[in-house]
């Protein structure tokens, strides 16, 4: 993917802009996208530039390009909008390396960077691959003891009754039931992970663009299928969600989102639908809110949503492989004709009956409740120097620790896996994805990072 950064000054016209882009652009370039400071992309101008090549627009604020270490930073234009570079600082901003330095054509400023987007993370290294016998398990974000004993007792019975094929019809009925949903609305799948294959197979996405940092199974299902994907990087503490392109025709994110935790306001999210557009909210956590505030679950109102829900994480059921999606009857449908024929287990459908009953609902937001208790706990018990991102509102915390990736080894060392963050898009090796757990446990951790953290400040010849 090339990034053209361009700072244009007012009433630069679309031939102007695409001149000074068409004077640096190499020839055989791909994938392209412009990007400027937030100020300048309403221009007229520089609109019709990138809607008449097809090329997205993203519009960045000042302290943002600010942050950003440019070869060629420039008073003057401090001074004018805030950030000492706009055409370098812009084409940067995501990573990647400067392949045009800053080059000016008239009244306007190009600048190109280049990126790999594809093998750069593993996109599909998870939390359950850095748990190892002997470590306690802060890296799994799914509820770390067993489910309850009366939904043991329902899967129980269910592997008895497992000798004929599954039935789905009274899971489907449950699941609508708990939503308020048609049961046409209504995909059983084995796991939330299930639903993103499904749509990279069902889809034929003209510009996918997930949200990232995030899950990235939505991502590497959906180029596992051959489909072009845009990331796009909210800056920290990625709560602000801006700068979705207005011409995607298949948007994902998470809410709350893994890694950082955040709660997106459902207002927020609920103005990214719109005919044509098919918005994937990923809300396999949306159970670890109390009163699951921000969900979307229930809105059959917005064209293209589908809303995607676990089972695994409150319950306890990661092993299982249930979950289920929401959304309009005929791209349930078309996601419905991906599935092979019976795709969920006869346990994994009376676990979907037996959790979606009010009182189960009940018990999973009680469980949320305790979970915000315990998660202010580990908050209260981290050590200085360990810098929390944003606002945790799910069963986990991204924290940013200087010299991350060492001090997850030692963790390592002394029996504790956290979950690193330098596979998902965005992150780095100084973020740690922490479980929540008893406080009990997360207090036993935090001094152990203390002492780790300790470490970190003597010199290197005494380690
Ligand atoms: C945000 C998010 N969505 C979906 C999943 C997958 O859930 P499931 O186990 O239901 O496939 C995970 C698992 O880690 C996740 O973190």
């Amino acid at each position: 993917m090339l990034t053209v950064g361009v700072g244009a000054s007012t009433g630069a016209t679309a031939e102007e802009v695409l001149a000074a882009i068409d004077a640096v652009l190499p020839p055989t370039a791909g994938p392209v996208r412009l990007a400027t400071l937030d100020a300048r992309a309403a221009e007229p101008g520089l609109q019709e530039a990138a809607a008449r090549r097809g090329w997205p627009l993203t519009g960045h604020p000042a302290a943002a390009l600010a942050a950003v270490p440019v070869p060629t930073p420039s008073d003057r234009v401090a001074a004018a909008v805030g950030t000492a570079s706009v055409a370098e600082a812009a084409a940067l901003l995501d990573g990647g390396e400067l392949l045009v330095g800053k080059t000016a054509l008239g009244r306007v400023t190009v600048a190109i960077a280049v990126r790999d987007d594809t093998g750069d993370v593993d996109l599909r290294h998870h939390g359950d691959a850095e748990v190892a016998p002997g470590l306690v398990d802060l890296a799994v974000n799914v509820r770390a003891d067993a489910p309850p004993a009366w939904l043991r007792e329902v899967l129980h019975r269910a592997v008895d009754a497992s000798a004929g094929y599954p039935d789905p019809r009274p899971a489907r009925a449950a699941v609508a039931a708990a939503h308020g949903r048609d049961e046409a609305e209504v995909l059983l799948t084995a796991g939330a992970a299930e639903t993103f294959t499904l749509l990279a197979r069902a889809l034929r996405p003209r510009r996918a663009v997930v949200v990232h940092p995030s899950f990235t199974e939505p991502e590497a299902a959906l180029r596992a299928a051959g489909h072009p994907v845009e990331r796009l990087l909210l800056h920290p503490p990625y709560d602000r969600l801006t700068g979705v392109p207005d011409d995607a025709d298949l948007v994902v994110l998470g809410n709350p989102t893994n890694p950082t935790s955040a709660l997106h306001p459902y207002a927020t999210l609920a103005a990214l639908a719109r005919p044509g557009r098919v918005l994937v909210v990923d809300e396999a956590f949306a159970d670890t809110v109390p009163g699951e505030t921000e969900s979307l679950a229930h809105r059959t109102d917005l064209p293209g949503l589908l809303v995607v829900r676990s089972l695994t994480k409150t319950w306890g059921l990661a092993g299982l492989r249930v979950g289920y999606a929401l959304g309009p009857a005929d791209l349930v449908a078309a996601l419905a004709a991906q599935q092979p024929h019976w795709p969920v287990s006869t346990p994994a459908l009376a676990a979907l009956a037996a959790c979606t009953t009010p009182a189960a609902r009940a018990e999973a937001d009680e469980v949320a409740r305790r979970l915000a208790v315990h998660r202010s706990a580990l908050l209260a018990a981290l050590p200085d120097g360990v810098q929390v991102v944003g606002e945790p509102a799910s069963a986990f915390v991204l924290l940013c620790v200087p010299g991350g990736a060492w001090v997850r080894e030692r963790l390592r060392e002394r029996g504790w896996a956290v979950r690193r963050g330098d596979t998902f898009p965005g992150l780095d090796g100084d973020h740690l994805r922490v479980a929540v757990r008893d406080p009990g446990t997360s207090r036993a951790f935090a001094s152990v990072l203390a002492e780790i953290l300790a470490e970190v400040q003597t010199p290197e010849e005494t380690r």
